[in-house]
């Protein structure tokens, strides 16, 4: 049993071999009290002793007791308005205008595994014994509406998932303002927060701070999780690293407007909250609705940031992904965006697909420009119909010839969009978002349909499935190039405008789903301007994400850095492009743009009909090498060495499960003249087994690579010689070093 209720006290506590979390209800007003969250402690049949009360001048909830405010009680859902004055973990609006409510605990069920949220992405099981879930039932009577607060505690895993759900079984409407997915209250403030931060191109940066008293937070309100920053944020102790100490990951299983937020009160207390933006979201639930909240993961590593990393790479890679793709190794693409942009034909892409083919490469990803008029990005999306005068035998032909070659063929899509001038746009101009009476801001001269209608969703449905069900398609890539502006439905009432953002990406949900129902073999990888959604959301419907549009090997590894803090390798879409590079105009070597790139789903971005012999050798081998090692890449456990954020140097590895084999990568960022000795030390290896690295003579034991390093200065001997024909220190050099067991 992974969840243990001391019936007497009410107190309910989580556990599993690594963590331990516990609350209780409160014996006068049957509200939450949170106890402890954090490494795994023993249980015992009561935890009243862990109850922090203090007297202090303020508000209490009942006459002559003045260790009853909420403000001093550390909480499992907290409200506002009743004697705790800091931001809350929910708000209604009910039939009189108020905010005040007083939702009180009922009873509770235990369940093995883990329920599904219903039209909403979340972590599963596939065995029962995986997870066990707590839900929490709590009433209003004066609102008639019942609150479930639900817990999931995973067996292996230290991983906790939380969401909320609200019913209305009154007789009248009531509004939810605010509806966060998991609040956690902490007893002191001495954390740093950590978090991804970005914009178009430059992507999950990481950034930390310590805590300071007030509000921190990161969100989104452009209606989607956003390039500016991931829907995750973590709390670390100060002299937490890579690989020791304490940290609490926060990341929420969605794809739009959201918040995380840390409140630090007077007192230190430090409020976590994460869920759905409150900002401008106001949700109508009439009687007999409910509204269920996304996920919330969070995760307790005892082992530092990579610990935690390790945790959410393992339960997104396995227990959030789904489908046919989950565990297949990934096809090494060709995409031509970089090389023709809207500038092709069907010889010319043919032309790269048959020499992609010669390459070794497995599947080829016609971007965008295949459809309507689109010669640049003013016209033509959601005309969905081929161009026939560069694809005169349309998708279904060159998808015929390209499947004829040997290679699998890939769709790019934007759903989501309309330019002006379509026939969408002329049949339906309602279907747009925009607000009545106000002008239309466009983003990338397009604009955004309003997916919060059904309608709108059945049509692009039907158009896609025109498409592919008529040709032969793999892959599909699902691009969104723009935020939502002007938001608001024309389908929805006046008091449910509230709604649009959320109603939005559930609609987009609703089509994947649709999608992937009818095509369970097609391999998604979604995108959005490049990572303006990598979230965990979409990764229950597409298995991978394009990271960045930035290709340069050198932003890479700052991007791919950043995003390995949440998202396996499998999920982080990687590409070899063209030098110049097309966004920062470096020149680097073939060999460490595929260095980056093989930490990721690998593919290329460039016209390889343009190279010299010499580089499609190189490449032919570096597809070999992928072949090679992609099992390894995709599911073994991956190791931060040394940060791009704070060093010339970086360094990651991946090992695998079995501790028999591993692939390091080692990147010198700008060269040195006369440096200093380097070493890389690894991690997770086995002490005792004896390892040898490929193309070395010398076999290493584990506890000398852990310990010592891997010796980077030359195996130079005493000849003379070598002094002239030793190989000079260039920027953006790179290594990958492949460790098997003896
Ligand atoms: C943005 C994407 O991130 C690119 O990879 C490419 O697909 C373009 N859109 C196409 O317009």
């Amino acid at each position: 049993m992974a969840i243990k209720v001391n019936v007497d006290t009410k107190e309910f506590h989580l556990y599993n071999d690594t963590i331990s979390y516990i609350f209780r209800v409160l014996e006068k007003s049957n509200q939450l009290e949170h106890l402890y969250y954090g490494k795994r402690i023993k249980h015992r049949d009561s935890f009243i002793h862990l109850r922090e009360r203090e007297i202090r001048p303020s508000g209490n909830m009942f006459e002559g007791d003045h260790t009853s405010s909420l403000e001093h009680i550390k909480q499992e859902y907290p409200s506002y308005g009743t004697t705790d004055y800091r931001y809350p973990a929910h708000m209604i609006t009910n039939q009189i205008g108020s905010h005040i409510t007083n939702f009180q605990f009922i009873n509770y069920e235990t369940l093995r595994g883990k329920p599904v949220l219903e039209g909403l992405p979340a972590t599963y099981v596939e065995d029962d014994f995986e997870a066990e879930t707590l839900e929490i039932t709590l009433v209003d009577d004066v609102l008639k509406s019942k609150l479930v607060l639900s817990y999931t505690i995973f067996t292996d895993r230290n991983v906790i998932t939380r969401s909320a759900k609200f019913i209305n079984e009154g007789d009248e409407p009531f509004y939810l303002n605010n509806a966060m997915s998991a609040s956690v209250d902490f007893p002191d403030d001495n954390f740093e927060m950590v978090h991804l931060n970005g914009a178009w191109a430059r992507e999950t940066h990481i950034d930390s701070q310590p805590l300071f008293k007030g509000i921190q937070s990161v969100y989104s309100t452009r209606g989607a999780s956003s390039h500016m920053h991931n829907p995750f944020l973590a709390l670390k102790r100060p002299d937490t690293t890579e690989h020791s100490g304490e940290v609490y990951g926060f990341s929420l299983v969605y794809s739009g407007n959201f918040l995380a937020q840390v409140e630090v009160d007077t007192y230190s207390v430090s409020r976590v909250l994460m869920g759905i933006n409150p900002f401008q979201f106001k949700w109508k639930i009439n009687p007999g609705e409910t509204f269920q909240t996304p996920e919330c993961v969070m995760v307790y590593s005892g082992q530092g940031l990579n610990g935690m990393s390790q945790t959410y790479h393992e339960l997104y890679r396995n227990r959030l992904v789904r489908g046919y793709w989950r565990d297949k190794p990934r096809p090494i693409l060709i995409n031509n965006w970089e090389a023709t942009y809207f500038e092709f034909n069907e010889e010319k892409v043919l032309g790269i697909a048959e020499a992609a083919k010669d390459l070794g490469i497995e599947l080829f990803v016609l971007d965008d420009g295949w459809f309507g008029e689109r010669h640049d990005d003013t016209s033509s999306l959601g005309d969905w119909f081929v161009n026939i005068e560069k694809l005169p035998n349309g998708i279904k032909g060159l998808s015929e010839k390209v499947n004829a070659l040997g290679l699998k063929f890939g769709l790019w899509f934007e759903p989501e969009m309309v330019s002006r001038g379509t026939k969408l746009f002329e049949m339906h101009p309602d279907w747009m978002i925009s607000t009545p009476n106000r002008s239309e801001s466009h983003g990338r001269n397009q604009f955004v349909l309003d997916f919060s209608r059904d309608e709108v969703v059945d049509y692009v449905f039907k158009m896609m499935d025109d498409i592919i069900s008529t040709s032969k398609i793999s892959y599909i890539k699902w691009d969104m190039n723009r935020y939502i502006t002007e938001a608001y439905s024309t389908s929805l009432d006046v008091d449910q405008q509230g709604e649009v953002f959320h109603r939005y990406i559930l609609g987009v949900y609703k089509l994947y789903e649709r999608l992937i129902e009818k095509y369970p073999k097609i391999l998604f990888e979604s995108c959005a301007g490049g990572g303006g959604r990598f979230d965990p959301g979409l990764l229950f419907y597409a298995p991978q994400t394009w990271a960045s549009d930035d290709t340069d090997a050198i932003e890479r590894l700052k991007i791919q850095y950043g995003a390995s803090m949440l998202y396996p390798l499998s999920s982080i879409g990687s590409h070899v492009s063209a030098v110049p590079n097309h966004q920062v105009g470096r020149m680097t070597p073939i060999e460490t743009r595929a260095n980056v790139a093989y930490f990721g789903t690998f593919g290329y971005e460039l016209d390889i009909t343009k190279l010299c012999d010499e580089e499609k050798r190189v490449i032919k081998e570096q597809v070999t090498f992928f072949k090679e090692h992609r099992d390894l890449i995709r599911s073994g456990d991956f190791y931060r060495l040394l940060s791009p954020f704070n060093s010339n140097e970086v360094s990651w590895m991946v090992v695998s499960r079995d501790k028999k084999q591993a692939i390091v990568a080692y990147y010198k960022v700008l060269a040195k003249p006369n440096d200093k000795y380097y070493r890389i030390k690894l991690k997770g290896l086995d002490p005792e087994k004896l390892y040898e690295i490929k193309r070395g003579s010398t076999s290493y034991y584990g506890d000398e690579l852990m310990n010592i390093g891997i010796i980077l200065a030359g195996d130079y001997t005493d000849r003379a010689s070598e002094y002239w024909s030793r190989p000079h220190p260039h920027d953006y050099q790179s290594k990958i070093f492949v460790i098997t067991e003896v």
